[in-house]
């Protein structure tokens, strides 16, 4: 097939329509020293996830929390925070409209109780929940989806797919007109799901999901930077993300999920699931598509399917990538912290130059 990209590839440079994050985590406070220039030294825009504790619910809470991070952007750097709203058992049709009628909020993340970090306040009955699915889709207000199920007797291996079946699947058909992004996919269950729903169900694909599986996680040991939930999955499922991501189909686009803890909460009995990505993000993708011979097919993921599908416009700027080889760093600190990234240590083939 053609490919219909504007992305000028030669060996060694790209040249691409600057990116957008369609889903990470700031966190708030201190941190957004860091996290923001991290993502705004690439992106232009970014929706922010609303996971905080206590969570952003409320216009007024993600109005606050957007003008934090906006105080975080570096001068003379162009970024626009979208903010997410944390959908609970209590949000209302009244709340979802005045959600629409704010430009900056994006739409509402349904979290199911207990599936992730920070998720105790979310749904815990996706099924009565009906009432506010019918005012977004009515008013265009996309629903975000953590699509795991949190029953104990649900191997976690299995969770995805479950919600699928039981949540997601009837949610998409009976509101046909609701724009959905089942956000962080991990297996093929979800990519045919998407792939076969109607037009206004997308997903976001992460890059550790794209570049690894769960070996890279349980052998040799327990790599705990490379935990996060959805949990990576066995290798046929990441090669079926890793075919959505570069099939050029519109429904699939960039979606970090970068998500800082730090080293001593990461590397503990109990470790916190997340993968801090945000320094490498857009060279992981150039990694992960230059390893499937599809750089060609990365302009679309990156930087137009998810500003299409949001119906915002497509950004103008442009970013240049060059292979020279290097890399990712080790560690980063901040305000006397340290956390260790997503692919610390590791080498990287292609690095933004400007
Ligand atoms: O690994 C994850 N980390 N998955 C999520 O869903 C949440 C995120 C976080 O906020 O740490
Ligand atoms: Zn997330």
């Amino acid at each position: 097939m053609a490919s219909n990209s504007s992305a000028a590839v030669s060996p060694d440079t790209l040249c691409i329509d600057q990116p957008d994050d369609w889903h990470l985590h700031f966190r708030d406070g201190d941190m957004l020293a860091m996290t923001v220039p991290a993502t705004a030294r690439v992106f232009k825009r970014a929706i922010v996830m609303p996971n905080l504790a206590p969570p952003v619910t409320t216009v007024a809470q993600a109005e606050a929390y957007r003008q934090r991070i906006l105080a975080n952007v570096p001068a003379g750097t162009d970024f626009e925070p979208l903010m997410a709203l944390y959908l609970t058992q209590d949000t209302t049709a009244q709340d979802v409209r005045e959600a629409a009628n704010n430009p900056n909020i994006i739409g509402y993340k349904l979290y199911p109780a207990g599936a992730t970090t920070n998720s105790s306040a979310g749904v815990r009955a996706v099924d009565a929940m009906g009432p506010v699915f019918e005012a977004m889709e009515e008013l265009g207000v996309p629903l975000l989806v953590h699509g795991e199920v949190t029953e104990p007797e649900i191997d976690i291996f299995d969770r995805e797919k479950v919600f699928i079946d039981r949540y997601l699947a009837p949610i998409t058909e009976r509101y046909g007109r609701l724009k959905v992004v089942l956000e962080h996919i991990t297996t093929k269950d979800a990519v045919d799901f998407v792939a076969d729903a109607h037009d206004l169900v997308a997903a976001t694909l992460t890059p550790q999901h794209i570049l690894m599986n769960r070996n890279d996680l349980l052998v040799g040991g327990v790599h705990v930077h490379n935990y996060c939930l959805p949990v990576l999955k066995r290798r046929s499922h990441q090669e079926a993300l890793q075919q959505a991501a570069i099939s050029g189909n519109a429904k699939f686009f960039l979606g970090t999920d970068s998500a800082p803890h730090v080293q001593a909460k990461k590397e503990t009995a109990c470790g916190c699931a997340g993968c801090f990505s945000a320094f490498t993000a857009i060279e992981l993708y150039a990694e992960a598509f230059s390893q499937l011979g599809a750089l060609d097919k990365l302009e679309g993921f990156a930087s137009h399917f998810g500003a299409d599908f949001y119906g915002r416009p497509r950004n103008t700027q442009k970013i240049n990538l060059q292979r020279v080889g290097w890399q990712a760093p080790e560690t980063v600190s901040h305000g006397g912290e340290t956390w260790v990234p997503y692919w610390a240590g590791k080498q990287l083939q292609w690095q933004v130059v400007g």
